[in-house]
């Protein structure tokens, strides 16, 4: 069913994608990808792809949602992660794994494991370990991470650097509903941050063409033994942008008996506020905060190439060097809150244009 809002995990619920998909299958089975993120706008099926991917894995993989997972502090994350590689290989495997650990004489057998694995040296043996095994049995593990970005305050970048640097069997797919923050993690453009430089392959998930919205909505509505109008369907497409999170909401109220108005009417309420967040995520380190929002707005009313941005500022008497305006511009559509098409820089999301306009 393409309309059930919880993410997809099977191919057969999973609308497009096969390239993505098969992209990441592919990578996944590759020995040389070591660290894979997926990278998407909010809502465009991160989540679903990765669960889909994992699901059809042959080998090993463990799966975190980091918001479940006690995430505030390094000696519970990690004694949280490994029961869940516990919990996900073998008994024997994990015995032999885990017998040549002692730590300071101690062995892991006399005490509870969230209690051994609070110590760091520990956890370290037990990857080493874990690495050792896996080799001898020439295979890899997944470990894939759901909300990696929130994982950065307790310095987990730098496991990850360090086990994609000693750890061979390990693979590490990772994704982030919040685009800069993914980025952040990543160490995108930080030559001090842990993980960079580390090669890495990116799946990138977009909106949905016209055409693919078209095709979304009308077999979605065939699962459910519905019909949906040309009109109903030129105004989701215009409405939602092909965001396949919004589609799937609007599809799930209609599933539900709401009408076409009330459906579109309330997905576009909800996208408002949560679009407002990610800005607001976006803006609140920045010190130029004013002035984003004021190109912004600028951009939202048409006022959208580099002349007539620059004479906009000049209006409202804001100065702002050349070199600042390229920095805002190119930071926005890192952050895929506008994009650049020809000379011009579009909020292409609808969601979001109304946002800024208000
Ligand atoms: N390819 C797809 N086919 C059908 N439904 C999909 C597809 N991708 C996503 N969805 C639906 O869209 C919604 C959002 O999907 P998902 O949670 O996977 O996106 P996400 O990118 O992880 O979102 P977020 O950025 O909030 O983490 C869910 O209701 C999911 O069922
Ligand atoms: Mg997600």
């Amino acid at each position: 069913m393409y309309f059930d809002i919880k993410p997809k995990s099977d191919r057969k619920n999973l609308f497009g994608g096969e390239y993505a998909l098969n992209n990441l299958s592919e990578y996944l089975l590759d020995d040389s990808t070591r660290l894979i993120i997926i990278k998407g706008l909010r809502r465009t099926g991160k989540t679903s792809l990765l669960n889909v991917a994992l699901n059809e894995l042959k080998a090993d993989s463990v799966k975190i949602d980091v918001r479940e997972s006690p995430y505030f502090e390094r000696k519970e994350f990690f004694p949280f992660l490994i029961e869940q590689i516990k919990q996900k290989v073998e008994p024997s495997f994990w015995e032999k794994v885990i017998s040549k650990i002692s730590g300071g004489g101690i062995s892991y057998k006399e005490l509870t494991l969230d209690f051994f694995f609070s110590k760091e040296e520990n956890v370290h043996l037990f990857f080493q370990n874990l690495n050792q095994q896996l080799k001898k049995k020439n295979q890899t593990l997944v470990l894939a991470f759901d909300e990696i970005q929130l994982l950065k305050a307790i310095k987990f970048d730098y496991f990850v650097a360090s086990a994609f640097d000693n750890y061979g069997q390990l693979k590490f797919l990772l994704t982030g509903s919040e685009i800069g923050l993914l980025d952040k993690f990543m160490g995108r453009r930080d030559y001090d941050s842990p993980l960079y430089g580390r090669a890495c392959l990116e799946v990138e998930l977009n909106r949905l063409k016209e055409e693919e919205t078209k095709r979304f909505l009308e077999e979605g509505f065939k699962q459910l033994g519905k019909q949906i109008s040309f009109e109903e369907i030129k105004e989701v497409v215009s409405q939602l942008d092909g965001i396949i999170g919004w589609t799937t909401y609007y599809g799930w109220l209609r599933q539900k008996g709401q009408s076409h108005e009330k459906s579109l009417e309330r997905v576009k309420e909800e996208g408002k506020v949560l679009v407002k967040r990610e800005l607001d995520v976006f803006l609140s380190p920045r010190q130029a905060k004013g002035k984003y929002l004021k190109l912004l707005k600028f951009l939202a009313r048409g006022e959208n190439e580099w002349d007539l941005i620059k004479y906009a500022f000049l209006k409202e008497k804001i100065k702002v060097a050349d070199s600042q305006l390229g920095l805002y511009l190119k930071e926005l559509s890192d952050y895929s809150f506008i994009e650049k098409q020809a000379e011009r820089y579009l909020i292409s999301d609808p969601i979001m244009l109304k946002a800024v306009r208000n």
